[in-house]
């Protein structure tokens, strides 16, 4: 944003998507400081419309992580773990980034060259999921600033909205999930490929993973989600309360209810664009990318908070 002098609450301009949710947010630079009451708005806007695109922001690492301050503060990408006992080293790759709170995600091999496969999401297909749902407290958000993004090239990242997905639910599927949790499968990437370090699982007790309500309450809101996490080919996330083939039946219902065209919106990204998503009530998934350009995105998730199930009466009541 070239020439703005100062934020604030009155140079915003709001403009909603027209979707199932997310909005665009005018006239701030947030390389520049955010006050309180600013704060107090932008965490509003993101309680009302879940996903909140900020367009032409010039940002450092430095500026993405005091911007995770504005919504919480930040949270270490599980990833991080999985990349770092595999022997990479901090600094040295762009899998695991000098600042602990950011992770590239890109389609650069280790020669800094785009390619379809890498270490890590590569040119792939993120599928739908909500960020670390496979970590005890995942985290509230996540902000993405795209630094490179292919032109005519795919990446278009898609979200939807949880809370619809909830309420759409019929009466009879609403009774098949009461007290039901999923286990989330922590062995895969967002494009199913095994983590460093991962073995192929040949049963459900193989998956590593916490459990998680299959419907959570919003903090700020107090409304209801569904929260499905991820879920992959073959052995995978599983209902804990179910034998496999009843839960798999019944998450592959889910799922298809879940990602219906109306419920989201997809955002084609220009470069410097910043996303800021909300975990607790909507996934997203990415397209492929044309592995012949450079894809270059840098993550900061936003802090976590223990999840409010809905199955528990009384923190549900508070
Ligand atoms: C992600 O799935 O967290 C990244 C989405 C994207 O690359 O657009």
């Amino acid at each position: 944003m070239v020439g703005l002098v100062e934020n604030s609450v009155e140079s915003i301009e709001v403009v909603p998507t027209g979707a199932a949710l997310g909005a665009e947010v005018r006239g701030l630079d947030l390389s520049k400081p955010v006050s309180d009451q600013l704060k107090e708005k932008l965490i509003e806007l993101w309680g009302e419309y879940m996903v909140l695109l900020f367009r032409n922001q010039d940002l450092t690492d430095e500026n993405i992580l005091a911007t995770a301050e504005v919504f919480g503060g930040q949270q270490i990408a599980g990833s991080r773990a999985f990349f770092l006992k595999a022997g990479y080293k901090a600094g040295e790759s762009d899998r695991v980034s000098k600042h602990a709170g950011i992770s590239l995600v890109s389609n650069l091999d280790q020669n800094g060259k785009p390619a379809k496969v890498t270490a890590g999401v590569g040119s792939l297909e993120a599928l739908w999921h909500t960020d670390n749902s496979y970590v005890e407290v995942p985290p509230n958000g996540t902000l993405l600033w795209s630094e490179i993004v292919p032109t005519n090239g795919g990446g278009e990242t898609s979200f939807n909205n949880q809370y619809r997905a909830y309420e759409e639910l019929s009466d009879e599927f609403k009774e098949a999930i009461e007290g039901k949790h999923i286990c989330h499968d922590n062995l895969r990437n967002t494009a199913g490929r095994l983590r460093p370090t991962a073995k192929e699982p040949e049963s459900r007790n193989e998956i590593t993973g916490p459990a998680h309500p299959i419907v959570r309450i919003h903090p700020l809101t107090g409304k209801r989600c569904l929260y499905l996490g991820r879920r992959y080919e073959g052995n995978s996330s599983y209902i804990d309360e179910m034998p496999d083939e009843e839960g798999d039946d019944l998450l592959s219902k889910l799922w298809a209810h879940a990602t219906q065209e109306h419920l989201c919106w997809t955002h084609d990204w220009h470069p410097h664009d910043l996303i800021l998503w909300d975990n607790r009530c909507t996934m997203h998934q990415r397209n492929p990318v044309d592995h012949t350009q450079a894809r270059v995105m840098h993550r900061a998730l936003i802090k976590g908070e223990p999840i409010i199930s809905a199955w528990d009466e009384q923190a549900a009541a508070e």
